[in-house]
C-alpha cells in the first residue's frame, strides 16, 4: 500500500469516527422514567413550592417542574459549562452525564414537582 493511500484511509476513518461521534451525542435521549430515579439530589430544593435556599446567599429557587424539555437541557449544560454560575447548580450540574440530563429534562417537563 503505497503512503497516499493509508494516509486517505486514516483521513476517513477519522471522518467516520467524527460523525459517528456526532450523532451519538444528538441521540441522547430523556427518559422521564430514568428520571424520576436521578431526581432525589434535586427534590431537596426543587421539590418545595416557594422554597428558598440560605446559602451561599438567600436565594428562590426557581420551579422547574412542567418547563420546556430543551430549555431545561439547555440550562443544565449551561451551569455544567459554568456559562451560568449559579454556585449549587454548578456543583450539581458537574456530576452530570449527557444521559443524566437528558433523563432529568424529560422527567422534570413531564412532571408537576
Ligand atoms: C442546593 C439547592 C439546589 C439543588 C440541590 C438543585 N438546585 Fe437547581 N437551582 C437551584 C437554584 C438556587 C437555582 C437558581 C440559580 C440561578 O439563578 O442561576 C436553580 C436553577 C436550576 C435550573 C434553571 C431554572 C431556570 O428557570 O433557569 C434548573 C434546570 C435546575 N436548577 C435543575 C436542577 C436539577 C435537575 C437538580 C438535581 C440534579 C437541581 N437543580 C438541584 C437550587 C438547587
Amino acid at each position: 500500500m503505497g503512503f497516499q493511500k493509508v494516509v486517505r484511509r486514516v483521513c476517513l476513518g477519522v471522518l467516520v469516527g467524527l460523525s459517528f461521534g456526532a450523532s451519538a451525542m444528538a441521540e441522547v435521549k430523556g427518559s422521564a422514567e430514568a428520571g424520576a430515579k436521578k431526581n432525589s439530589m434535586c427534590i431537596g430544593c426543587h421539590g418545595i413550592p416557594d422554597y428558598k435556599t440560605a446559602y451561599p446567599v438567600l436565594y428562590r429557587v426557581p420551579k422547574i417542574a412542567g418547563q420546556n424539555y430543551d430549555y431545561l437541557v439547555a440550562s443544565l449544560s449551561a451551569y455544567r459549562s459554568g456559562e451560568r454560575n449559579h454556585p449549587s447548580m454548578v456543583a450539581i450540574a458537574t456530576t452530570l452525564t449527557d444521559q443524566d440530563i437528558a433523563d432529568l429534562a424529560a422527567f422534570y417537563a413531564a412532571g408537576t414537582r
